[in-house]
């Protein structure tokens, strides 16, 4: 393997580290590396051209009080392919609390687990405030430019795509939000724009824009709420924005003494906005569903039959999203309960708004327990077929294994990592000139605890439950992650 170190971190974590987020799976990294001609088993496709990224939450400090697996510094992990070969590097996101971090010789922001109050700096990000912006949750490649995203709210930070440069952060030639963005950006790449939105505690409470290809900031609206919300993604069809506003979110009355504690109110109902993509807030229409807490959404498409216009939106619903926990649990099993995707017992649903009259229809699209849905991305806000999700480890924010849906036959096939391994988000890239929709390769990264490393995983999308088709060996095992992409533009 031709391995080369980029740079080398200073971590002031334990070496005797037992935080369930921080070992095993989820053991940081403090070392940059570019890596070629790595070990690797099959024959990379010589028609698999472009690259493929992933955020990481990469701790380098101790909370100061507790950590929670979202507060990581950004990482991201890049493997890129062109004819046949194939180059990995990873890249910390530069973002400027790591710098001042990294001069402080520690963490100077209070994570989110954490109270607001306790932390040495009074400035900060996040819709929270008072936090730091880790960028660790999302990226999305758009107009050439890789864009890292927080969850909470906070800046892009822009990286070369193949190369992982740091680019700084975006503008928007001055329109950036004050508010920030937050992480789910979309990609249309069919129209050649971003949709996004962020949130705060402040009135309005959420903001939804789009930006061009060319990175300025055309479209910037408020999407008036009855109070702060915690919307986590959203998704969009050809002509329609969809916003939601589920009924877990931050206690107001407790905001205003500096606590931020969610609360599930099952008698309200989950509210979703359907927005003209260049709507204006008087367009907003508003539909209610169950109650519920979605993560992540699937995708969303337009269509219409004897009954009127049809929005289609396929997301996660979960049906207790707040586990309940004994009386005499401990502090990390009341934390970590809302990362147990079994818990919350989340499973793919479909919502069908009626433009014409108005109506919300609503139900499974399986019974199985899974979350982190991707599709081919240049189907997104179209009609669809496949997706491809996660299997979560019982008890743990971590994959087993990934698992193709098919929505035509609701048939699904699954491929298991096996004992003590585990991947992450699985992206579809299209093959050039893709002759269907699940033409192409599914790409994953996986840490294989008892081994003590990490690979690339290329399946055929048409033969997931075939095994990898290729797997490329990294310098070093990685830490589990969360959300990634793939970019054939590079
Ligand atoms: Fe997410």
């Amino acid at each position: 393997m031709g391995t080369v170190i980029h740079e080398r971190f200073r971590s002031t974590l334990p070496a005797d580290d037992d935080h369930p987020y921080r070992t095993g799976a989820w053991r940081p990294q403090s070392v940059e590396y570019t890596a070629t001609s790595m070990p690797t088993t099959g024959r990379v496709p010589d028609d698999l051209n472009g690259v493929y990224l992933r955020n990481t939450e990469n701790p380098l400090h101790p909370n100061i009080e507790r950590y929670h697996p979202f507060d990581g510094d950004g990482m991201i992990h890049a493997m890129s392919f062109a004819n046949g070969v194939a180059e990995y590097r990873n890249r910390f996101v530069r973002t400027a609390g790591l710098a001042i971090e990294a001069e402080a010789g520690g963490s100077q922001w209070s994570g989110l687990a954490e109270a607001p109050a306790k932390a040495p700096r009074t400035d900060g990000w996040g819709a929270r405030t008072r936090m730091k912006d880790a960028s660790s949750t999302d990226i999305v490649v758009h107009g050439g430019l890789a864009l890292s995203s927080f969850y909470q709210c906070g800046d892009l930070y822009q990286l070369d795509p193949r190369t992982l440069a740091d680019l700084g952060r975006a503008s928007w030639n001055g329109a950036f939000p004050s508010a920030g963005v937050s992480a789910h950006t979309k990609t249309d790449e069919n129209a050649g724009e971003l949709l996004f939105f962020n949130y705060e505690t402040n009135a309005p409470y959420m903001h939804y824009g789009v930006v061009n290809d060319r990175h300025e900031l055309v479209h910037y609206v408020p999407i008036e709420l009855p109070g702060p919300r915690l919307p986590h993604d959203m998704a969009f069809t050809k002509n329609y924005a969809i916003l939601n506003d589920c009924p877990l979110f931050w206690d107001p009355d407790l905001i205003t003494r500096g606590v931020y504690a969610t609360k599930w109110h099952p008698e309200m109902p989950t509210r979703f906005a359907i927005v003209p993509r260049r709507g204006q807030p008087h367009e907003v229409r508003w539909f209610e569903a169950d109650p519920t807490y979605v993560l992540h959404w699937i995708n969303a498409y337009e269509t219409h039959d004897h009954e009127g216009e049809w929005v289609v939106l396929d997301g996660f619903f979960q049906y207790d999203p707040s586990p309940s926990v004994p009386p005499d649990a401990d502090l990390n099993t009341r934390m970590f309960r809302f990362l147990d995707l079994y818990a919350m017992d989340s499973r793919p649903y479909r919502w069908r708004f009626n433009l014409t009259t108005g109506e919300t229809r609503e139900g499974p699209l399986s019974d199985d327990v899974t979350e982190f849905g991707m599709i081919n991305n240049s189907f997104a806000g179209r009609d669809y077929r496949y997706y491809y999700s996660v299997v979560p480890t019982p008890g743990c924010f971590q994959f087993d294994g990934i698992v193709r849906h098919d929505l035509h036959t609701g048939s699904t096939e699954t491929y298991l990592f096996g004992e003590g391994v585990f991947g992450s988000e699985t992206v579809m890239a299209p093959r050039p000139n893709a002759t269907s929709e699940d033409d192409g390769y599914l790409i994953t990264f996986v840490s294989d605890v008892n081994a003590d490393r990490s690979e690339c995983l290329v399946f055929d999308a048409q033969g997931v439950a075939e095994g990898p088709i290729c797997r490329i060996e990294l310098p070093e095992r990685i830490s589990s992650g969360t959300h990634a992409c793939w970019s054939s533009a590079v």
